[in-house]
C-alpha cells in the first residue's frame, strides 16, 4: 500500500500541544508550529484500526499486557536493529520522560552527579535537577561543522560522585547518529569509572541514508550490563499522546531497581490504547516507516536547499537522523528571546529556542521538519519573507 504523506490534516483545535499552544498560550493565530517533536502525519492505518477496534469494545478496564505485545517489541528490535532482546529484559513505562526520572531515582542518591552531553533534550536536566541530583555537563564540540563527543572532557569530569550518564542516541537536537566507535569509546570510559548509562534511543528508527543506529546495549555483554535502554514507537509512528514506552536491560539488578521505582510511583499499569497501538506499530508498521523515511529525508533536502539558496544568513545543520534540525541564526544578530519573537511575530513560525538545550545553542533554533512538504515550503517561504523584510 502507498501512504500519502503529502496529505495535509488539520490539527488545530484537536487538543494538540504542537498546534494549539502557540494560539492559546502565546496569543498568536495562524502560526505554523515547528517546535515539539511530533509529526503532522496520521499513524499507520493498522495502528488506527487497532485503536478503533479496542475503542469499539467499550469496556476500558485495567489492562494486562499480552504476550504478543512483548513479542512485537522483540521482533522489531531484531529486524530493525539486529538486536536480540529477551522477554525478561523488558519492561514498560508511560513515556520515556517519566522513565528517565525513575532511572535517576532508582540508580542514584540525592547529591550524586549525572552526566549529560549538551546541548541536549532539555527534560534530561529536569529529571536530574528536580530529583535533587547534580548535572555534570560534558558539552559536545563541533569539528568541521559536525557535533562530536568530547571524551577528554568526559574523563576529566567523572569523579567518585558521578554515578550515571544519560546518552541521547540518536542525538536530539544535534541530529547525530553516533558511530559504533564513538559509542564504544563512551562505554569504555563509563566502564573504567563504574558509571551506569541510561540510553535514550527514542529516535532510533529515524535514521537517514548512509547512517546506522547501533543500540548501545547491543555492542557487547559488558556494555549491556551497565546500560538501561529507553525507547518507544512514539517518535517513529507519531503516537506520543498514547504515553507508552519501552524499557530494556539485560541486567536484572538494573531492571528490578527500575521496576521497583516504577511500582512505588504507581506507574506500572499502562493504558489499553497505548498497548494495542504499540503492538500494531511494531508488528505491522515497517512498510509505513519505509515510506516515511525517504519522505522525511526529502524534507531535509528541501530545507537544506532552501536555506542555502534563499536564506543564506541562516545556516542549516543537516541531521543524520531524527526529523529535527538546527538552524544557526547567529547571522541575524538577534539575542535568543528576540530571535524567537522575530520568527513568531514576523514569520508566523514557532520553533524551540536553542538555549533550551544548552548555552551552546545561543542564537540557534530547532526546527521540526515532520510535516507535509507543502506546509514545510510555506513555512520556509514565510521565513524568507520575514528575513527579507528586515530584522527587528
Ligand atoms: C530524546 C527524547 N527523549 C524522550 C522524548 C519524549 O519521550 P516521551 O514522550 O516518551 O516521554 C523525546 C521527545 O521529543 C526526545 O526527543
Amino acid at each position: 500500500m502507498r501512504y500519502d504523506f503529502d496529505a495535509v490534516i488539520d490539527r488545530r483545535n484537536t487538543g494538540s500541544l504542537k498546534w494549539d499552544y502557540p494560539e492559546r498560550a502565546l496569543g498568536h493565530k495562524d502560526v505554523i508550529p515547528m517546535w515539539v517533536a511530533d509529526m503532522d502525519f496520521p499513524a499507520p492505518r493498522q495502528v488506527i484500526d487497532a485503536i478503533r477496534a479496542r475503542a469499539e469494545h467499550g469496556a476500558y478496564g485495567y489492562p494486562l499486557t499480552p504476550p504478543s505485545y512483548w513479542a512485537a517489541i522483540q521482533s522489531w528490535m531484531k529486524t530493525r536493529h539486529n538486536w536480540e532482546v529477551k522477554k525478561e529484559w523488558l519492561s514498560k513505562s508511560p513515556g520515556v520522560v517519566p522513565a528517565l526520572s525513575l532511572c535517576v531515582t532508582a540508580f542514584t542518591h540525592p547529591g550524586d552527579k549525572i552526566v549529560v552531553q549538551t546541548p541536549v533534550y532539555y527534560p534530561f536536566f529536569a529529571a536530574i535537577k528536580h530529583n535533587g541530583r547534580r548535572i555534570v555537563r560534558n558539552p559536545l564540540r563541533t569539528e568541521n561543522g559536525r557535533w562530536v563527543m568530547d571524551f577528554d572532557d568526559l574523563e576529566r569530569k567523572i569523579d567518585p560522585r558521578t554515578r550515571l550518564l544519560i546518552l541521547c542516541s540518536p542525538h536530539n537536537p544535534v541530529g547525530r547518529v553516533w558511530r559504533r566507535e564513538e559509542l564504544n569509546r563512551l562505554a569504555e570510559i563509563c566502564a573504567a569509572r563504574d558509571v551506569l548509562i541510561v540510553a535514550d534511543e527514542i529516535h532510533a528508527d529515524l535514521v537517514y541514508t548512509g547512517y546506522k543506529h547501533f543500540p548501545l546495549a547491543s555492542l557487547s555483554e559488558e556494555v549491556a550490563k551497565r546500560t538501561i535502554t529507553l525507547t518507544a514507537p512514539s517518535k517513529t509512528f507519531n503516537t506520543a499522546g498514547l504515553t507508552t514506552s519501552v524499557v530494556i536491560s539485560s541486567n536484572p539488578r538494573l531492571l528490578n531497581l527500575f521496576n521497583t521505582e516504577a511500582a512505588n510511583a504507581g506507574l506500572t499499569m499502562g493504558n489499553i490504547f497505548g498497548i494495542v497501538a504499540l503492538e500494531a506499530a511494531y508488528a505491522h508498521g515497517a512498510e509505513w516507516l519505509d515510506q516515511l523515511l525517504p519522505y522525511l529525508e526529502e524534507n531535509v533536502n528541501a530545507a537544506q536547499r532552501f536555506f542555502e539558496a534563499r536564506v543564506p544568513r541562516i545556516k542549516f545543520t543537516r541531521p543524520e537522523g531524527t526529523y529535527l534540525a538546527l538552524l544557526d541564526c547567529r547571522g541575524l544578530g538577534l539575542e535568543q528571546k528576540a530571535l524567537n519573537d522575530f520568527f513568531l511575530r514576523k514569520a508566523g513560525v514557532y520553533f524551540d529556542e536553542g538555549t533550551l538545550f544548552g548555552d551552546e545553542l545561543a542564537g540557534f533554533e530547532r526546527i521540526n521538519l515532520a510535516a507535509p512538504r507543502a506546509v514545510l515550503v510555506q513555512a520556509l517561504e514565510r521565513i524568507e519573507a520575514a528575513v527579507a523584510g528586515g530584522i527587528s
